[in-house]
């Protein structure tokens, strides 16, 4: 059995790069080469990304950092993250250790099915046209199978059929949703393929029109969820708990609240979607169609208390995550990030990811509902403030220090201190 390592690693935003890069080599058992292409200038190569898009120029560097202390179903796991925001890297890591000594995560993907569409429009008699497509089930099995032996292969492949009638303006449309079993991958490429060359058909056997063939980012045949208990000692007592209990219940109640609270889910979700160079807008479409799914915008997570008085936290939404195909396979960094994550197939991803935004949203409510989030985001963003004013090397400390000193972290201010640091010299 291998020797199971720990992702608590103390004081890590304190090391240098290179300490911090020997601390990831060996919790994630990285290769020399994956440590030089963390340190490589060129994240993307221009050829690469040229082959990823249209028009390409240069590729956009976004700043990657880890998630520390992070145990998810017993493991211990490092997140590595892209995300331009301060703070949210420190805030994951935080939340992460405060429910350390309770467990960590615990989580579970509902399945690994995605849904795509095909819309079927002209029919005077619609639900005898469902009743006609429901009745070919195993036919539409077998189009959509023959569509990916390999996903068949592979254990994927048609799974379900369901039928809607919705009327609209111009008619009621009949809309079949193929549910299909995509493993490992995000399964956008298999699932359309599968909706283009079964659109004719159902057309044929109900006499209608096809009109679109295309995958729903309402993946809700891929529900991640997460949980975790915060003991009250380790977020600092029942005047805590309560405090964010507070807060949560202003999301349940609020869909103006609840929408930033979300966001702030999304801000670990997307930073691990886009480290592992998976669809972020996907993901992020799912996560709030998946809000909006009953009678309100919702939130995504509830807090409780438990029996002891523990604050006990719970995620659930759709992850249309994969380990296989589009960028997560073609794009260097996002290999990197994949083996750090030391995942071995796509539920255990999901449940880290989901786990990472519980922490992120655990970590908000702790701060709202405690000092407020500016305080944190104050020493990073002084240093944006001091960088847009102009400060270079040693000067950008100095600024954002005395910012934050004046407790005015603005532009023309910084601007007022960098020309009274170069006077001086
Ligand atoms: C900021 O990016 C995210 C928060 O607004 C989330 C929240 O309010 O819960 C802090």
């Amino acid at each position: 059995m291998s020797e199971q390592k720990s992702s608590r690693i103390g004081g890590f935003y304190k090391l240098s790069r290179e300490e911090r890069l020997d601390a990831v080599k060996d919790m994630a058992g990285l290769a020399q080469e994956d440590i030089d292409r963390l340190l490589s200038k060129e994240s993307l190569p221009f050829d690469l990304a040229d082959r990823l898009v249209e028009n390409a120029v240069s590729s956009f560097g976004v700043p990657l950092g880890i998630a520390t202390n992070l145990t998810v179903d017993e493991r211990d796991v490092l997140v590595p993250m892209a995300t331009e925001e301060s703070s949210v890297i420190a805030a994951a890591s935080n939340a992460a250790r405060q429910c350390r000594d309770s467990g960590g995560f615990h989580t579970s993907l509902s399945a690994t099915e995605m849904i795509a569409q095909i819309q079927i429009l002209g029919l005077s008699d619609p639900w005898a046209g469902r009743a006609k497509i429901l009745e070919r089930k195993a036919e539409i099995e077998e189009i959509c199978n023959g569509c990916d032996p390999m996903l068949v292969k592979l254990g994927g492949g048609f799974r379900d059929l369901e039928v809607r009638v919705l009327p609209s303006a111009s008619g009621a449309m009949v809309i079949t949703h193929i549910i299909v079993d995509t493993k490992d991958a995000m399964g956008a490429n298999a699932v359309n393929t599968m909706a283009e060359r079964l659109a004719p058909t159902l057309a044929s056997w109900t006499g209608g029109r096809h009109h679109l063939r295309i995958l729903s980012n309402l993946a809700d045949r891929r529900l991640a969820r997460a949980r975790a208990v915060w003991p009250k000692e380790a977020i600092g007592g029942t005047e805590i708990v309560d405090a964010m209990l507070d807060a949560a219940e202003f999301a349940e109640v609020d869909p103006y609240r609840a929408a930033t609270h979300n966001k702030g889910i999304m801000n670990g979700i997307s930073a691990v979607a886009l480290a592992t160079g998976n669809d972020t807008r996907a993901i992020e479409a799912g996560a709030h169609a998946y809000a909006a799914s009953s009678d309100a915008y919702r939130p995504l997570s509830h807090y409780e208390k438990t029996a002891d008085g523990d604050l006990a936290g719970s995620i659930e939404l759709p992850l249309s995550l994969g380990l296989v195909g589009g960028a997560t396979k073609v794009h260097p960094m996002a290999q990197v990030c994949l083996k750090i994550l030391g995942v071995q197939n796509v539920v255990e991803f999901s449940g880290i990811v989901a786990a990472v935004g519980l922490a992120q949203n655990f970590a908000a409510l702790k701060a709202l509902a405690t000092v407020g989030i500016q305080k944190g985001h104050m020493t990073l963003h002084a240093q944006n403030v001091a960088i847009a004013a102009g400060a270079v090397g040693e000067e950008i400390a100095e600024v954002a220090a005395e910012l934050a000193r004046r407790g005015e972290v603005r532009g023309d201010v910084a601007e007022t201190v960098v020309a009274e640091i170069r006077s001086k010299k």
